[in-house]
């Protein structure tokens, strides 16, 4: 299956196949995290950049580590400081990174779209790492691989995501994710946050939360991302907390073995509770651990063995 596709753009066009290969191989790149040198030589003499329009922390981090555990060269563009700021456009700044023999681009950028942009314009691999509202699919494969590795499989499962599920890239590809691989899939929210007609991607949609805490296996909670609300899409964060904030008292009627996961960065106090954050149900810290790994096991996916244009 390696080599099969140049870019990583979303999960929507990704089979159920594909996806379970990128978690069966992750498996192998998370021990050697684990490994006093945490290195291999695997992509040796390949360079990845990362080129992002939005802030982060784990995304970008986590692609740098991934890049140097499997011995790739990596180089960060602070686009603060770069060209950009003189005007030049996405798809020059693509261009000239690939003139200086970058294998792959990974991007952030606040336009959905964009990454695909890119990779219609140059021939190195593009991952997407977040376009807009879009998608942010390897997120979605970290979260998978974290609820697989904790629950030994996907399908059957009941997955409550929570919160402002509109503006989030997150819950879109876990969406996409989860539902092709065969879990049940709540989303929970007001309704000014949860967009018009997305029952059509199989899901299920409650404007409480209540009622469905005690059935989930897994409690989703979104960051409530006060950077995109336009002005009065829920009444107050007072009543936001009150009606889908996850506290101890809420977390105390879920299952026994529920997992509580966040993507971060997190709104302590608003969307979740500090203490549930840190509770033994809570994986947060798991899902950045496994985020180098499964980011490693996308480098060797899609850069490893054969080039895409040797195998096509
Ligand atoms: N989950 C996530 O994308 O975090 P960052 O914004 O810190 O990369």
């Amino acid at each position: 299956m390696k080599g099969m596709r140049k870019d990583l753009l979303g999960l929507e066009d990704m089979e159920a196949d594909e996806m379970k290969h990128i978690l069966d191989e992750t498996v192998a790149f998370k021990e050697i995290l684990f490994r006093t040198i945490k290195k291999v030589p695997t992509l040796r003499g390949r360079t990845i950049a990362t080129l992002f329009y939005e802030p982060s922390t784990r995304t970008r981090l986590s692609f740098e580590l991934a890049a140097k555990r499997m011995g790739a060269d990596s180089a960060a563009i602070s686009v603060a400081t770069s060209s950009v700021v003189k005007g030049e456009s996405l798809k020059d700044t693509a261009r000239t990174l690939e003139a200086m023999g970058v294998d792959m681009i990974i991007l952030r950028h606040g336009e959905a779209g964009a990454p695909h942009l890119v990779a219609q314009t140059v021939k190195a691999s593009v991952i997407n790492a977040g376009d807009g509202m879009h998608e942010h699919p390897t997120q979605g494969l970290l979260d998978l691989f974290t609820i697989t590795e904790k629950k030994g499989r996907i399908q059957g499962l009941h997955v409550a995501i929570i919160g402002d599920i509109t503006h989030s890239r997150v819950a879109r590809s876990d969406i996409w994710g989860l539902k092709r691989l065969g879990a049940e899939v709540t989303l929970v929210g007001p309704p000014t946050l949860i967009p018009v007609d997305i029952e059509k991607t199989g899901v299920n949609v409650s404007y409480h939360l209540d009622p469905v805490i005690p059935k989930a296996d897994v409690i989703y909670i979104l960051r409530l991302q006060q950077e995109r609300q336009q002005a009065g899409l829920f009444p107050s964060i007072r009543e936001y907390i009150q009606r889908y904030g996850i506290s101890r008292e809420r977390l105390s009627r879920a299952k026994f073995d529920v997992l509580i996961m966040h993507p971060g960065p997190m709104n302590p106090g608003i969307e979740i509770t500090e203490d549930v954050a840190i509770s033994t149900a809570s994986v947060v810290e798991e899902q950045v651990t496994n985020g180098v790994a499964v980011r490693m096991a996308l480098l060797h996916y899609l850069l490893g063995g054969q080039p895409y244009e040797e195998a096509a």
